[in-house]
């Protein structure tokens, strides 16, 4: 485990440009060059509205979360939701317990709304912090309707707080539409 490491939660306008280009390397060499993975612009704008939780080590910015405001409903219930985004480590420093230090705050956010959600590939990251995996079908509710997102079939995890409804996991899952990925 990592001494000396600061945690700050705080909204996107209090961050300084300086933070924000420290952030976003951090993002997208985490993720990488491969088309699939790559962190995108509209990756960013979607991190970007609600709470950071910056992690540093001795000044340097080494991880870093957010979490936005979504209205999630499931099974057709409106549910408040602290949507996680833009989760990642310093390359380099990863596997040395930050990511868990950050999602550990993380969680502390997530509290204050009905529901907490993302959208990974990495389950096991997280399941070992509490998320359990949606195995409903997933939707985006638009002007026209609902339209499914298979592909975003068993890619949801959510984290029951202390105002969630008993969560069935079999149930749809539905967001609002946004540009980029809508999940
Ligand atoms: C995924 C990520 C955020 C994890 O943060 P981290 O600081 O490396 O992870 P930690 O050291 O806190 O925890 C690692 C633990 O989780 C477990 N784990 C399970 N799946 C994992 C995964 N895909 N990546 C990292 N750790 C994983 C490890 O076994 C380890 O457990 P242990 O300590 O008992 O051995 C980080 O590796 C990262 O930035 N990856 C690239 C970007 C990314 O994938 N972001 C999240 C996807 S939405």
């Amino acid at each position: 485990m990592v001494t000396d490491l600061r945690l700050r939660r705080l909204p996107t306008a209090a961050l300084t440009s300086a933070e924000v280009d420290a952030i976003r390397a951090i993002l997208f060499a985490a993720f990488g060059d491969d088309p699939e993975e790559a962190f995108t612009e509209d990756d960013w704008d979607h991190a970007l509205g609600g709470t950071h939780v910056v992690a540093d080590l001795a000044g340097t910015i080494v991880a870093h979360a957010s979490i936005v405001p979504r209205e999630i409903h499931v099974g057709g219930r409106p549910l408040t939701t602290g949507y996680v985004e833009a989760v990642a480590v310093r390359p380099g420093q990863q596997r040395r317990g930050l990511g868990t230090a950050v999602m550990r705050v993380v969680a502390e956010v997530v509290a204050s709304s009905e529901l907490g959600a993302l959208g990974t590939g990495e389950h096991g990251f997280y399941e070992r912090l509490g998320w359990r995996t949606w195995r409903g079908p997933s939707s985006v509710r638009t002007e026209d309707g609902e339209r499914a997102t298979p592909d975003d079939d068993g890619y949801l995890m959510v984290l029951a707080t202390p105002t969630s409804p008993p969560l069935d996991l079999e149930a749809p899952i539905s967001c609002e539409l946004r540009p980029g990925d809508v999940w």
